[in-house]
């Protein structure tokens, strides 16, 4: 039994998965309160893991139908993230963990992505391509092993869904913008403007900055009423943008392959345009379901039973990073 708290953005999680990948309670707060500010007030975010994690942690054993008595390991969201919000998760667990005599297992956060893939009843088993698209990291990785990833491509400015994120502002949607942007677009026409693909961006590496950039300016001319007039095409063609910029990178890299399989993480991963054009991909795709995709801490216990974990006392100075390693 794997306790895990997971608070690297503004979702304040924990969950209870068993050492063989099976999910006894996966519980995600999500704090509404930043959708106000247009983003992820990390002050804010600190303050709310702070007030929720000891009950998300509580309803998490409720649901798990055990007590701290039945829990083995302890793991914990090390990295990266925001820094003040990680230190809640990594002071909690490391509290739960010494006070009970626990090991503790540190775990990063992509990492995590990945192995929600790994999670029953549906597991795939490495060797795969993966895409991790969610609001804070975009990037390619080749798995030939649980315990981690090789780095094949990453995003050179925004994140996928920091593209979206950025794009439903400019449009007027509310916060997280992705699911909004995304029920808006499927009523456009996604070929009725053109926006840059990045296309001088080679290989495997990711470029978003532009695109938002693009949709700036697009709005500019286009003026307020018109804007909103046309509101769903410039969604659903800044949203085909954005999906056709990843199966391209996507593409590039199961070429290499003989045996080509794709997996998918993070919160862009529910997006429905990204799972039909990766579905037509003609490769096995496999695409954990929605809940997840996005930040929870079952993934961040799948990825916790391939990794070493710590032993007391040693993981008391255990630091959080902001940045990925
Ligand atoms: O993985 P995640 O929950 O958090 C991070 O680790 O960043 O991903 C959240 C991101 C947000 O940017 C959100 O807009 C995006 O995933 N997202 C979507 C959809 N659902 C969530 N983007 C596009 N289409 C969606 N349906
Ligand atoms: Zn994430």
């Amino acid at each position: 039994m794997i306790l895990t708290i997971e608070t690297s953005c503004d979702d304040t999680c924990a969950a209870v998965v068993t050492d063989q990948g099976e999910l006894l309670a996966n519980v995600v707060s999500s704090q509404g309160v930043h959708s106000r500010f247009g983003g992820v007030v990390p002050e804010i975010a600190s303050r709310h893991h702070l007030e929720l994690v000891n009950a998300v942690v509580d309803d998490a054993l409720d649901r798990a139908g055990i007590t701290l008595d039945g829990v083995e390991q302890i793991a914990v969201t090390q990295g990266p993230g925001l820094v003040g919000a990680l230190l809640v998760g990594v002071a909690t667990a490391k509290a739960l963990a010494a006070a009970r005599g626990l090991p503790l297992v540190p775990v990063d956060h992509l990492h995590g992505h990945v192995a929600a893939n790994y999670l029953q009843p549906d597991p795939i088993e490495p060797p795969f391509t993966c895409l991790i698209a969610s609001g804070g990291h975009t990037l390619l990785a080749k798995v030939t092993d649980h315990r981690g990833y090789e780095l094949l491509g990453q995003t050179l400015d925004d994140a996928a869904g920091e593209a979206f994120d950025k794009g439903a502002r400019l449009l007027g949607l509310g916060y997280p913008g992705g699911p909004a942007l995304s029920k808006l677009a499927a009523q456009g026409d996604p070929e009725a403007f053109a926006f840059p693909t990045a296309a001088r961006v080679a290989g495997l590496d990711f470029s978003f900055a532009g695109l938002k950039t693009a949709l700036l300016y697009k709005v500019r001319d286009l003026g307020e009423e018109e804007t909103a007039r046309r509101a769903a095409d410039l969604a659903a063609s800044y949203e085909h943008t954005i999906v056709e910029a990843l199966i391209v990178r996507v593409e590039r890299a199961l070429a290499t392959h003989d045996d080509p399989r794709l997996a998918i993480g993070g919160g862009v991963a529910a997006n429905r345009l990204l799972r039909e054009r990766a579905a037509a991909l003609g490769v096995p795709v496999h695409i954990p379901p929605p809940e997840l995709c996005t930040d929870n801490a079952a993934m961040i216990a799948s990825a916790a039973r391939f990794v070493e974990p710590v032993a007391f006392p040693g993981y008391l100075d255990v630091d959080a990073y902001a940045h990925a390693v």
